[in-house]
């Protein structure tokens, strides 16, 4: 009998093959280990996505969800509250000025990849890719150096989910209250010196004389935290691992570096690192015959709608001409991800700052040990050697 258990690391290593059989013969699908319905077809995730009043984000959108979130950040709020949230944050974003990161971000990527120079193999994660996004992310958001590694740390563990209890366990917990207490330090010193970053300008963001309070100060930092690090970061390892298994496409991609934004768009719809979120139903709903009530959970598949064969021909191919419009790399309506200009723009100038210094390698190891999450999917490491 079919089962679908996305905190079970099978679904981590190859989630694959569960989608194509949940989109053909149980495109509404009850996964009693996850306790929640699956919408696994392109079309009924995003008619979920633009139907908020019926699939509620305000229970948790995380599959496995952090205390006091639902509620009170942008990704675990409705309208109006969102759109109120949205517009202050958004505001903030327009001030910091996204582009005028262009030259620190190209500076900071060729300081990452150049001791690679010098080695024949390496971890992409650990070397370049954690250490490229934790820059990015600290002089955009404002966050002091020098706690980079261990904030990191915490963020990657504090989006991971237990597998046997499928719940967060005391260590992710742990992490998540390091965060809270190292965010709230931040927003603090922000306040009394602030800067041109992100914290210091949506701690202070005002529309028409509404501000944030501090709880959505402190746990929208958090949640920038996390998002950053770890979409960003896991993307980069996909992207990465597509990459070292596509070759022709990575030897088109280095010598003509314009074709990595549509080789990014690519990988955004063929294995994207943010896989499934969550809703709530805020009414009962009869789907593919199955009907769902009012209250229960509902997972958006992302990752599986992106390989739907009624949206995407040849789906399960990674075509870097593809152009893939309307993926859901990023989530899509009210909900659709904020932080997309400054990872399209990050992912790019990483990878081409990397093919100067390594233009060919390999994956050295054929399995991955994949990171326990319901929600993303990306490799704890990723070893590569080059190719002479
Ligand atoms: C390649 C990297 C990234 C990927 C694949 C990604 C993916 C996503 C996805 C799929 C969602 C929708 C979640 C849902 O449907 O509930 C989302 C939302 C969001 N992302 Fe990203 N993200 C990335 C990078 C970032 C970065 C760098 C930031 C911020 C610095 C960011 C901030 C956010 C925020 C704030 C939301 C919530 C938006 C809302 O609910 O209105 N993301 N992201």
């Amino acid at each position: 009998m079919f089962s679908f258990d996305p905190y079970s690391p099978a679904v981590d290593a190859d989630p694959f093959p569960f989608y194509k059989t949940l989109r053909e013969q149980h495109p509404a699908f009850w996964s009693k280990e996850a306790n929640m319905w699956v919408l696994s077809r392109y079309a009924d995730i995003v008619t979920a996505l633009n139907d908020w009043q019926t699939f509620s984000s305000a229970k948790g959108n995380l599959m496995t969800e952090l205390p006091n979130r639902a509620g009170n950040t942008l990704g675990t709020t409705d309208p109006p509250r969102h759109d109120r949230l949205r517009g202050l944050i958004q505001h903030a974003f327009m001030r910091r000025n996204l582009e005028g990161l262009a030259d620190p971000i190209r500076e900071i990527a060729r300081q990452t990849a150049a001791p690679l120079a010098d080695q024949d193999q390496f971890d992409f994660i650990t070397d370049f890719s954690s250490k490229f996004t934790v820059k990015v992310l600290w002089a955009a958001l404002g966050l002091p150096s020098g706690d980079e590694a261990i904030a990191r740390e915490k963020a990657v563990m504090m989006v991971q989910s237990d597998p046997v209890t499928r719940a967060k366990g005391p260590e992710h917990l742990a992490a998540y209250n390091w965060m809270q207490e190292y965010a709230a330090s931040v927003i603090a010193e922000r306040r009394k010196n602030p800067q041109n970053d992100l914290i210091s300008h949506f701690s202070t963001a005002e529309i028409d004389g509404d501000r944030l309070d501090e709880r959505e100060v402190l746990l929208t930092t958090t949640t920038l935290i996390m998002a950053g690090v770890e979409s960003l970061g896991g993307f980069m390892a996909m992207f990465a691992y597509n990459m070292a298994d596509h070759p022709e496409a990575r030897r088109q991609c280095v010598a003509n570096p314009a074709l990595l934004a549509d080789a990014i768009e690519e990988s955004l719809r063929f294995n994207t690192s943010a896989q499934r979120f969550r809703r709530c139903l805020q009414k009962d709903l009869e789907l593919h015959g199955q009907t769902m009530k009012a209250g229960d959970f509902v997972c958006l598949a992302y990752g599986s709608g992106n390989r739907d064969e009624r949206q995407f021909p040849n789906a399960d191919v990674y075509d870097i001409t593809r152009k893939p419009k309307g993926h859901l790399g990023f989530g899509g309506g009210v909900h659709a991800c904020l932080g997309t200009v400054i990872a399209r723009l990050s992912v790019k100038t990483a990878m081409e700052e990397f093919h100067k210094v390594v233009p060919d390698y390999r994956r050295v190891a054929d399995q991955l040990p994949w990171m326990p999450s319901s929600t993303f999917r990306s490799p704890m490491r990723l070893d590569l050697a080059k190719v002479h």
